[in-house]
């Protein structure tokens, strides 16, 4: 539907009086309405890197999900403030791991004598205090972007001692089995699932010295739900076309899927794609119906890989109305839904995310 044009007329004109003061950032999974009023659009990596380098705005006003907005609080500058306009926004695929939880697990790696060997990788897509744990043990965040980048530097940084290194992967199962076994011929076997809500993750010793990848038990809720029935059903709906899912899929749907990559990925795929030809995308459908608007012209047709799949509840959260009123509070003098990770965390997810930034 159309947006009111009343809100969009209030957007336009609290965005003219903060000028240079406000910096928009918006994630490929919002709104039409949203991203209409985004200075710049991105995935999670490049929406992190464009956060850090915008040092002259006073207000950064993320619009994606708490975790992003953690992130990019994180990497600016002090006198900077970082606005979630729904605080509401969460990601159900975060919430999956907890500050003790985590802690916990170290523990379990502890007594079964792999802790040493171990380097943490963190998504993106976790909590401060997630990715402070990470930074505090001496591993990096990734994003589906970098994710194989992230794992073999992990995987450089610790070769010694008992059983060779190991890679803690949290909190989302899929990216680290899908970067491991897809892009850097790891074997199934090679990963164990810790599941936080078992005894000792529901793994023996044995098991956790003999793994490679230890992942977190954490999917996502909007992913998760494709499978390989909604790949071979595409293939026989739509012959000859194109199966493009992002990695958060679950492993059986990325091995059946012809291309596999971020949210900038899958963008720069459809837009380099001949026209004629045919596109199944299996992730968010704000940007999946997105790109079969913008790419219809060209004769490509993009559909949704399936289409019992719904949007991600958190990501829609941000709405033009909430825009508005962030935007109106912040031209009136009034700093709502700050977002602001305290010093300590702040310090240690700050190491595993310049990690992250500096990977080759
Ligand atoms: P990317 O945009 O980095 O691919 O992330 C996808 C996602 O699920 C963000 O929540
Ligand atoms: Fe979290 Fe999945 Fe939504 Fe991304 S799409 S914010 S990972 S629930």
């Amino acid at each position: 539907a159309p947006s009111d044009p009343d809100l969009v007329e209030r957007a336009r004109a609290a965005k003219a009086k903060l000028g240079e003061r406000v910096f928009v950032l918006g994630h490929h999974y919002q709104r039409d309405e949203v991203i209409e009023f985004a200075d710049v659009t991105g995935d999670s990596f490049k929406l992190a890197r464009d956060a850090a380098a915008r040092p002259e705005a006073e207000y950064i006003v993320f619009c994606g999900v708490h975790f992003m907005a953690e992130s990019a609080d994180i990497l600016t500058s002090a006198g900077q403030q970082v606005v979630l306009p729904d605080l509401a926004a969460g990601c159900s695929m975060a919430d999956m791991a907890t500050a003790e939880q985590v802690a916990e697990c170290w523990d379990v790696l502890t007594e079964a004598g792999v802790a040493d060997v171990t380097v943490p990788v963190s998504y993106m897509n976790s909590s401060a205090d997630i990715k402070a744990f990470t930074g505090r043990h001496g591993g990096t965040i990734c994003t589906s972007s970098n994710a194989r980048r992230a794992l073999e530097w992990a995987f450089g940084q610790k070769t010694a001692g008992a059983g060779g290194g190991k890679v803690l992967f949290l909190p989302d199962q899929h990216l680290g089995r899908n970067t491991a076994v897809r892009d850097m011929g790891m074997s199934l076997e090679d990963c164990v699932v810790y599941n936080p809500h078992k005894p000792n993750g529901g793994l023996t010793a044995q098991q956790l010295r003999d793994a490679k990848m230890i992942l977190w038990r954490g999917h996502c809720s909007v992913h998760g739900r494709f499978s390989l029935d909604s790949v071979r059903e595409v293939r026989d709906r739509v012959p000859g076309v194109n199966v493009l899912v992002h990695p958060e899929c679950k492993h059986e749907v990325v091995a059946a899927a012809d291309y596999v990559g971020s949210t900038e990925y899958i963008i720069r795929t459809l837009e380099e794609a001949p026209a004629g030809s045919k596109w199944a995308v299996g992730t968010e459908l704000n940007l999946v119906r997105r790109l079969a608007n913008r790419h219809a012209d060209e004769g490509k047709e993009v559909v949704f890989l399936d289409r019992t799949v719904c949007f991600c509840s958190t990501m829609n959260r941000i709405d033009l109305p909430h825009l508005v009123w962030a935007l109106e509070s912040l031209a009136d003098g009034r700093l709502v839904n700050r977002i602001q990770v305290d010093d300590e965390t702040e310090k240690f997810a700050k190491l595993a995310l310049e990690r992250m930034l500096a990977l080759p």
